[in-house]
C-alpha cells in the first residue's frame, strides 16, 4: 500500500488537543525565536559539513538548537524508506513534521537533507507560520560534488551499484527562490558559515548581542 493510500485510511474520529504553553511561552523563556533552518543540495555539497557548523555556533551563542541529519534519521525512525520519489517524499514529510515539532518545542531544528523535489521542501514550508521556514541551497556543480565523493557513492553509482542517485540517474530540483544561496566550490567552511549566521542576525532571527563578533572567532577556525 502507498503512503498516500495508508495516508487515506487513517482513522478521522481525532481532535486536535490544546494546550497551555505556547511557541511564544517558550521563545520568550529561550530568549530567541524558533524556525526550521532546511539545508537541500547535492550529495557531497556540504549541507551537513555546514549543518554541523551552524548547530555548533548557534549552540555556543546559548540557542537552542538540534541537529536533524537526514542520513542519521534514515538509520531509525526512516530506516524502513529507500531512494524512490515516493519513499524520498515520505522521508521529508516526516522531516518536516518533526521540524515542526521541534519549531512548537522552541529549539530550531537544522535539517540536512538532500530533499530534491520542489514539492516537497514547499509542503514542508507550508507547514510552518510564513517566514518560519529558511531554505539554505547548498549550491555546487555535480562535477565538484563527485570530485569530492566523500562516501564514494558517486563512484559506486558509476560501477552500477546504486540506482536513482540524486543528480546521476534521479533528479535534484533547484530551488527557485531560496532565502539563502551558499556556493561551497567559492567560500570557505568559514565563509559559508558566517554567510548564514549573517542573515539570521540581520533579518532577526537570532538575537545581535553577543554576535558582534561575527567575522571574529568561529569555532571552526
Ligand atoms: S532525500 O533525497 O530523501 O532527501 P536524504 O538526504 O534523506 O535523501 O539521504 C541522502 C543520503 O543517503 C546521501 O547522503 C547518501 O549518503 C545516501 N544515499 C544512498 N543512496 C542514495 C541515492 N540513491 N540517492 C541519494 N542519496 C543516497
Amino acid at each position: 500500500m502507498t503512503w498516500e493510500k495508508q495516508n487515506k485510511t487513517k482513522d478521522v474520529h481525532i481532535v486536535w488537543q490544546n494546550t497551555k504553553v505556547t511557541k511564544e511561552d517558550r521563545n520568550q523563556l529561550n530568549g530567541h525565536k524558533s524556525f526550521i533552518l532546511w539545508f537541500t543540495g547535492l550529495s557531497g555539497a556540504g549541507k551537513s559539513t555546514l549543518a554541523v557548523e551552524i548547530e555548533r555556533e548557534l549552540f555556543r551563542r546559548d540557542i537552542q538548537c538540534f541537529l536533524l541529519d537526514a542520513d542519521n534519521i534514515r538509520h531509525g525512525l526512516n530506516k524502513d524508506l529507500r531512494f524512490s520519489a515516493e519513499d524520498r517524499a515520505e522521508n521529508i514529510r516526516r522531516i518536516g513534521e518533526v521540524s515542526k515539532l521541534f519549531v512548537g518545542a522552541g529549539i530550531i531544528p537544522i535539517v540536512a537533507s538532500i530533499s530534491p523535489y520542489h514539492a516537497d521542501r514547499t509542503m514542508v514550508r507550508s507547514l510552518v507560520n510564513e517566514g518560519d521556514f529558511i531554505e539554505i541551497y547548498v549550491k555546487c556543480p555535480i562535477e565538484e560534488c563527485e570530485r569530492r565523493d566523500p562516501k564514494g557513492l558517486y563512484k559506486k553509482t558509476r560501477d552500477g551499484e546504486i540506482q536513482n542517485f540524486t543528480g546521476i540517474n534521479s533528479p535534484y530540483e533547484v530551488p527557485v527562490n531560496p532565502e539563502i544561496t551558499v556556493e561551497t566550490n567559492k567560500l570557505s567552511i568559514r565563509d559559508a558559515t558566517i554567510t548564514i549566521l549573517q542573515y539570521l542576525q540581520d533579518n532577526d532571527y537570532i538575537p545581535n548581542k553577543g554576535l558582534v563578533d561575527i567575522h571574529g572567532h568561529l569555532d571552526c577556525d
